[in-house]
């Protein structure tokens, strides 16, 4: 991070699509980080504005409205309110949560278009794209499914196949078809507008690459640097697509921008809105100031398979737009497992943050802590209820949660819980113990070194808990209760210190403690000695954590593999069902050989049919058989198959096809042979 000193700072969080609810991975990857910067800052009196919402467009949404037989504003409705709610309920602390389908949003969103358009930034292009016939409409790249080129996936989508991770357009899917007719899709030519990223690579390499280095995480910049290798291409900025920001020109009617265009001017929106609601400049945290360093410090928090749209398309707009500031960084973290596996919405393999909640109600703190400590800063990282358990018995309840109890309950039945005399810490190594512990805590914030920094907070209640253990009041108290006074005294002041600097990670934890010291929450300054007045009285004690016991941890482990389970039936659901009995002699009528393909071709003008020459034991025969969309004729030559050779012989495509070769079919129609496991003598009884 830039050590410069800024005189603003505007914070994002990359919009949430309003498709689904939130669950650990979201929260460990582009909320909590930027809550717990953003409380730094602010504890440091720093002009910050922090902005997030809603991102309400896209394919996401529609396709989510069609699946559930609704519309894409009940479904953004819907879960609007409850990602709202489940960033309140864990305190992220944003200055506005906003909407990209709001009338400010979709205003602005077009003035950034109209503006590059008006430049001549823009290339238009006809390009040919896939159109439903039956709906009468082109479609998006997710609304088109067909088998990846690269590794056969049958369900891969027009932008990705989700089994082997490969990017692809909608034309390199083979067997392509629509999604919302099941037809196959026609290709028809359209018009868009293009950005020419190809056109500010020159300048993308000056200001990322050159300007970046050792400066943004080399998770991040690794990835940009590698899309800048590549060479960079335009990309589309409209889609032919009915829900989301209108393209605002008259021949583009009917079409919408492209969603990674309006979301990131989401930002910017959301901060208008704030802007407008408190009374506030906008431009201040967006705009170049005639003086550089009177700029704002723009910094976005993502996940990582958001990068490329931040630190590469966004800032090419901003950039071509000209007015706007640039981002200093994109701390983006990598993805977050659980329980070894992927996070997954459409699996059910997650940790939904409102299903926690009611498990655990009132231990937002617990979930952030634990997932602050393994946040995936650099590489990816794991969540496991083992884990959990562990890191709150362990650490919240026998270290942070021990040493303020013990304090607390010795004060009150030593002193009646008030503090005498002694308002500052009379300890010198304690004091510059904790002293360094501020350094440390910020040290590691600027350089988005979370989980150090979350150690260093702990670190200050080992002190505590070492310094109590070592000079025991509870021993000294008889004999000498003015040392034992001065002991717990100087605790109360490592647990407000404490209590300081847990803030922007454990705000709930943090509130809890000032209300036992009876001190106003977040009256302290980072800068500010912390004083206790003379004759200042304690409120009771109260316990922080609870231990979390085995039975409510396997149970948490138990609904994953529920899910895993439910989610395997689901699968098998479509396995065709059981076909009527028939008797032995039916059975034993069928002769099956053990054969040997010694010929494959293609049959002409067809697509799925091959012509084999197969060495049954008995004779050597054709058959005529449908798996040509899975196997190249050359590739099966020497293959043994299983091949009903009294199957009457039947003309197929002007071929005589005498028999049939066994082949196991699974529910998405993909194809193997039915064959001996060991290699076996041709015309071999199968029975
Ligand atoms: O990946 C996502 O969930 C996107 N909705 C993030 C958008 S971030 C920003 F650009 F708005
Ligand atoms: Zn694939």
């Amino acid at each position: 991070m830039t050590k410069k000193n800024y005189k603003r700072y505007t914070i994002t969080s990359a919009l949430p699509y309003a498709n689904g609810p939130l669950h650990i991975g979201h929260l460990a990857g582009a909320y909590l980080p930027a809550d717990i910067f953003v409380r730094h800052l602010r504890l440091q009196k720093k002009d910050v504005v922090y902005v997030c919402g809603s991102d309400e467009h896209g394919a996401a949404i529609t396709i989510k409205a069609k699946k559930e037989g609704t519309t894409p504003q009940a479904i953004i409705d819907q879960y609007n309110s409850q990602i709202k709610k489940s960033f309140e309920d864990f305190g992220i602390a944003f200055d506005i949560y906003h909407r990209t389908s709001s009338p400010i949003h979709h205003d602005l969103s077009k003035e950034f278009f109209l503006n590059l358009y008006e430049k001549d930034e823009f290339i238009e292009k006809f390009s040919d794209q896939y159109f439903d016939e039956e709906y009468q409409q082109f479609l998006a790249d997710r609304y088109i499914i067909g088998t990846c080129p690269n590794c056969e996936n049958d369900n891969a989508y027009g932008d990705q196949c989700e089994k082997c991770g490969t990017s692809l357009s909608p034309t390199d899917l083979i067997n392509p078809r629509s999604t919302l007719s099941g037809n196959a899709p026609i290709l028809k030519p359209t018009k868009h507008w293009y950005l020419p990223l190809d056109k500010y690579q020159p300048w993308l390499e000056k200001w990322l690459l050159e300007g970046k280095k050792d400066v943004w995480k080399t998770n991040v910049y690794g990835q940009c640097s590698s899309w800048l290798k590549q060479g960079l291409q335009p990309r589309s900025m409209t889609r032919d697509l009915d829900w989301g920001v209108d393209v605002p020109l008259e021949e583009a009617a009917g079409k919408k921008l492209y969603v990674w265009l309006d979301a990131p001017i989401g930002y910017i929106s959301a901060t208008k809105q704030w802007a407008i609601d408190k009374g506030k400049d906008w431009q201040l945290y967006w705009k170049q100031q005639p003086n550089e360093e009177d700029n704002s410090c723009l910094i976005h928090f993502i996940g990582k398979d958001n990068i490329v749209f931040h630190c590469i398309t966004f800032p090419s707009i901003l950039h071509a737009h000209g007015d706007y500031i640039l981002p200093e960084q994109v701390p983006a973290n990598e993805f977050l497992n659980l329980e070894g596996d992927k996070l997954s919405t459409s699996r059910n393999h997650a940790v939904w943050l409102h299903e926690y909640l009611e498990a655990f109600p009132g231990k937002q703190d617990e979930l952030r802590y634990v997932l602050t400590s393994i946040m995936p800063e650099t590489s990816d990282s794991e969540f496991t209820w083992k884990d959990y358990q562990a890191r709150v018995n362990n650490e919240l309840v026998a270290i942070l949660g021990n040493f303020v109890n013990r304090v607390m309950i010795l004060m009150h039945k030593y002193f009646d819980g008030k503090v005498l005399g002694g308002t500052k810490f009379t300890n010198q190594s304690l004091f510059d113990e904790v002293g360094s512990a501020y350094d440390g805590v910020e040290t590691y914030l600027n350089d988005f070194k979370f989980r150090n920094a979350i150690s260093t907070v702990m670190d200050v209640a080992r002190l505590g808990n070492r310094y109590l253990t070592e000079n025991e009041p509870w021993k000294t108290f008889k004999e000498s209760p003015e040392e034992a006074r001065e002991v717990l005294q100087n605790c109360l002041h490592i647990i407000a210190h404490m209590a300081t600097l847990a803030q922007p990670f454990l705000p709930h934890t943090s509130e809890k403690i000032f209300g036992m010291l009876n001190m106003e929450k977040n009256v302290l300054n980072y800068d500010e000695e912390i004083i206790f007045a003379d004759g200042h009285q304690l409120n009771p004690a109260a316990l922080l954590f609870e231990k979390v016991e085995d039975a409510v941890v396997e149970a948490q482990i138990q609904k994953l593999a529920n899910a895993k389970e439910l989610n395997t039936m689901e699968t098998k659901v479509s396995v065709l069902p059981a076909k009527e009995n028939i008797n032995f002699e039916q059975f034993t009528g069928l002769d099956i050989r053990v054969g040997t393909i010694l010929e494959a071709e293609k049959v002409a003008k067809t697509k799925k049919l091959l012509k084999l020459k197969i060495d049954t034991g008995l004779d050597q025969r054709t058959v005529v058989s449908g798996i040509a969309e899975y196997f190249e004729p050359e590739n099966i030559i020497g293959q043994q198959v299983s091949i009903l050779v009294n199957l009457e012989p039947r003309e197929i495509k002007g071929i005589l096809s005498q028999g049939m070769i066994l082949m196991a079919e699974n529910s998405e129609g993909k194809l193997t042979f039915a064959a001996p496991v060991d290699n076996f003598a041709a015309g071999s009884v199968i029975r």
